[in-house]
């Protein structure tokens, strides 16, 4: 995610600026760069890459400025780059901007901005915005202030921008929607920053700005305004908090704090791309290669871990809504293995990182036998997106915690868009399904927030129950089971203890042997149309006196009569449920971990992206 600061005081900027960006470095980045006021013009610098290549560049300059804008990308709209890093500089070099978010109607800026002979430097959708805003300032001869205010009423998407301008050698104008920002209160100084990490050196005292809000920032006064002009009374705050915890978001752990954002970051992964009033998808990818696509004779899903469980999900999914044929395959074997690939093949590969060593051979050589690449990765710009012919990031932000979380949702809500976008091209999905599991989709983020609130506690509680086992057993059934076995994984990685993931109706061939009063055994059983049959699954288990935690659908009366523990989820169409039915089983293996005294943000032996074989 994105990380901004900015100084405006008596003293040099620069040195405040370098360390904030190294305070916000926690949040993920792969460039950065400052804007400072150099007398009657902007000095800009910024260099891919960690912030000691930045200081590196600048080092040796006699930088004097005061006031300054400092920033560290984490890319959206195009590659990490020297030119898409951020400050900006408009087309006049007059004014600076960062920005953290994303401008979704930057296109048709864009194309009005170049009717009229803008030149744009960078790929990036901050630029337009910062071009738009001095277009509206030169057109209007108004301040800068007015311009961001004018612009900001026609901007889609979310914002947090701070701009620095050669008319106003002493201020920083800033305004927010969506992201955030927070300033800090010192003497004759004024610090700002995505949250108060690079302001805690200097000050306690803290304003959050909220969203609409525009904040003139000078030295000796801060000044709050809505859009519409009318002063607001800045709302000081004492902080009491370590750098640490502020880091992550005020959760004791980043995989908690991650398993929390979802509700958010699910809603980013389909945002722009859905509209379930119209409805509709947009996803230029698909668009890209929607001739291949038709002619397409198989799709074959390539991934490695957790992102193959949200694979093979989606070739449940993909062959259900598009009556085409899905094969979904270990990198690691695909890549060793001599598969018969045409240029008919599709390969879809599913990758957080974008850098797992196994998936991008296993691509490559898919690739040179003809096969159309399409990229489903989290990090921009990574070697997946870049080799891939078309693809969609899934826009989870940086994702710290070892354990993959809100990657896997995000891929999972991706992945649903896709398979929806393609059956609708080969017609082979009919309208009604297609509206309501676009409707149910658009509800996940309010659903996962409401899971979050009214079953932490009660998972908290019933990993206590738990924490002692030796094994577990999960069990689901069609759209469940890649969800059983991303729940077992999830305690293998957090806790350290043995779990299996299994269809449930294999378990009568085998698992079933391990049941006695030690195993506990969780169900993914939300109402589906073999509902009965995993009523019976837990019945078989329950004979054989082993403890049973079910993950239900709301309304479900009868497995609450036979478990011994069930966490309860919102009731959804089935295809979707399992997007919802994951998250207890990651708070269920975090608090588990947590109670094992365990490290969950890195457990042993893990890295979080795998590039070697
Ligand atoms: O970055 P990728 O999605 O390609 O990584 C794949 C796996 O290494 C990853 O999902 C791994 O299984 C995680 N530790 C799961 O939590």
């Amino acid at each position: 995610m994105c990380g901004i600061v900015g100084y405006v005081g008596c003293n040099l900027a620069y040195p405040v600026l370098i360390d904030g960006l190294k305070k916000l470095e926690y949040r993920g980045y792969d460039s950065a760069g400052v804007a400072l006021h150099a007398g009657n013009s902007l000095e800009v610098y910024k260099k891919e890459g960690k912030v000691a290549n930045l200081e590196e560049y600048v080092y040796g300059k006699n930088i004097q400025a005061t006031v300054g804008i400092g920033h560290t990308r984490w890319a959206t709209h195009g590659v990490p780059s020297d030119r898409n890093a951020h400050p900006h500089l408009s087309n006049s070099g007059g004014i600076a901007m960062i920005h953290n978010g994303i401008i979704e109607n930057y296109a048709q800026l864009k194309e009005e901005l170049v009717l009229k002979g803008y030149t744009f430097k960078s790929d990036t959708d901050s630029e337009v915005l910062l071009n738009f805003i001095e277009d509206i300032k030169i057109n209007n001869e108004c301040s800068l202030e007015e311009a961001v205010r004018i612009a900001l009423r026609r901007v889609v998407g979310a914002y947090v921008i701070l701009l620095i301008d050669t008319d106003l050698p002493d201020t920083i104008i800033a305004a927010r929607k969506g992201s955030p920002l927070v300033i800090g209160i010192g003497e004759n100084a004024h610090y700002l920053g995505s949250d108060a990490s690079p302001m805690l050196a200097y000050t306690k005292e803290v304003v959050y700005i909220n969203d609409y809000e525009l904040a003139i920032v000078k030295p000796d006064e801060l000044i709050l305004k809505n859009l519409g002009n009318e002063r607001i009374t800045p709302f000081v705050q004492k902080l009491d908090m370590e750098l640490a915890a502020i880091e992550k978001g005020g959760f004791d752990h980043f995989m908690l704090k991650e398993i929390f954002e979802q509700p958010q970051t699910i809603f980013d992964s389909l945002r722009g791309r859905m509209d379930a009033t119209i409805p509709a998808i947009t996803l230029s990818g698909i668009e890209k290669i929607k001739g291949k696509i038709l002619e397409a004779n198989r799709i074959i899903i390539v991934a490695c871990g957790t992102s193959w469980h949200a694979g093979l999900l989606a070739e449940y999914v993909i062959e259900e809504l598009c009556r085409v044929n899905v094969e979904v395959e270990y990198a690691s074997e695909f890549r060793y293995r001599n598969p018969i690939i045409t240029d008919k093949d599709i390969i879809i590969a599913v990758s957080q990182s974008g850098e797992t060593a196994d998936t991008l051979v296993a691509i490559e050589n898919a690739q040179k036998q003809g096969a159309t690449i399409f990229g489903l990765v989290n990090v921009v710009g990574s070697s997946i997106a870049r080799m891939s012919d078309a693809g969609a990031y899934t826009h989870a932000g940086p994702e710290i915690g070892v354990a993959s979380t809100k990657a896997f949702t995000a891929q999972l809500a991706v992945l649903y868009l896709v398979a929806l976008k393609i059956g609708q091209l080969k017609g082979t999905i009919e309208n009604t399904l297609f509206n309501k599991l676009l409707e149910d989709l658009a509800k996940v983020p309010e659903h996962v927030q409401h899971i979050l609130e009214d079953q932490n506690e009660h998972i908290r509680e019933v990993a206590k129950k738990y924490t002692d086992a030796r094994d577990f057993l999960y069990l689901g059934r069609g759209y469940n089971f890649p969800i059983a076995l991303e729940g077992a994984l999830k305690l293998k990685e957090i806790s350290y203890i043995h779990a299996e993931g299994y269809p449930a109706a294999e378990m009568k061939h085998g698992p079933i042997a391990l049941v006695d009063e030690s195993l506990p055994v969780v169900f993914v059983a939300t109402k589906d149309p073999y509902h009965e049959k995993i009523v019976s699954n837990i019945q078989e288990i329950k004979a054989r006196k082993g403890m049973v935690v079910a993950v239900i659908s709301q309304g479900d009366e009868v497995i609450p009569t036979l478990a011994d523990d069930v966490i309860v989820v919102p009731q959804i169409h089935e295809i979707i449920a399992p997007i919802l039915s994951v998250v207890p089983l990651q708070l269920l293996s975090y608090y588990i971990g947590l109670n094992r005294g365990l490290d969950v943000d890195k457990p042993r032996n893990l890295a979080k992206s795998v590039t070697v074989e």
